[in-house]
């Protein structure tokens, strides 16, 4: 199904089982630490849009979603460390509980600017799941909450991350290497 995606320069890193599996531990420490209270989930497109279907499906209280594009790296591989909105939030997050929904923190910058862009807004609360992190490249200090796996500095695609659009789809996360 996926012949023409797995070429040599594909190494799985983490399979769809070992996904289900944080994703499902990441949801229960949610729904334990908000309890009943609403929860408006806040999913930085669009790599982190099969993480948030998975996870939002998982939690028991009462949840709202909502999108944020933000852009800093283009078609390549690498963080240009400009870091652009693209897409706003729809909904009013004042005196609300957030929680931002995040693929992968890489350098941190992105998620240092999207709590800096949705802090100054009033939510009650404000809190990140990221599905992965790598803590070697952090290059700003990234508060996070809930992190699926803390992986290597090693580009990675599939579960939602892409390079170059491409990759998406894939049910499990992998390492891609030029080829
Ligand atoms: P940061 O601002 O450097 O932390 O980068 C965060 C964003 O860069 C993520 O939300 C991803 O969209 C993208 N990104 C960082 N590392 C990778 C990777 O290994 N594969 C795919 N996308 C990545």
């Amino acid at each position: 199904m996926f012949l023409e995606l797995e070429a040599p320069s594909l190494e799985v890193l983490i399979s769809q089982q070992e996904i289900e599996g944080a994703v499902a531990r990441l949801a229960a420490q949610i729904r334990q630490d908000y309890g009943n209270s609403d929860l408006l989930l806040v999913a930085a497109l669009k790599g982190s849009f099969i993480f948030l279907a998975d996870l939002c499906r998982m939690l028991e209280t009462n949840v709202s979603i909502d999108f944020v594009q933000v852009s800093s790296y283009g078609d390549g591989k690498t963080s240009s460390g400009n870091v652009q909105i693209r897409k706003d939030l729809d909904i009013n997050i004042e005196d609300k509980h957030v929680l931002i929904v995040e693929d992968i923190v890489d350098t941190g910058l992105t998620l240092a600017h999207l709590r800096e862009l949705l802090g100054v807004r009033k939510p009650k609360s404000l809190k990140v799941v990221a599905l992965l992190s790598k803590p070697e490249t952090h290059s700003v200090e990234s508060e996070i909450e809930y992190v699926g796996f803390q992986i290597p500095n090693e580009f990675v695609v599939g579960y939602g991350l892409d390079f170059a659009e491409r990759y998406r789809n894939l049910p499990y996360i992998a390492i891609l290497r030029e080829g």
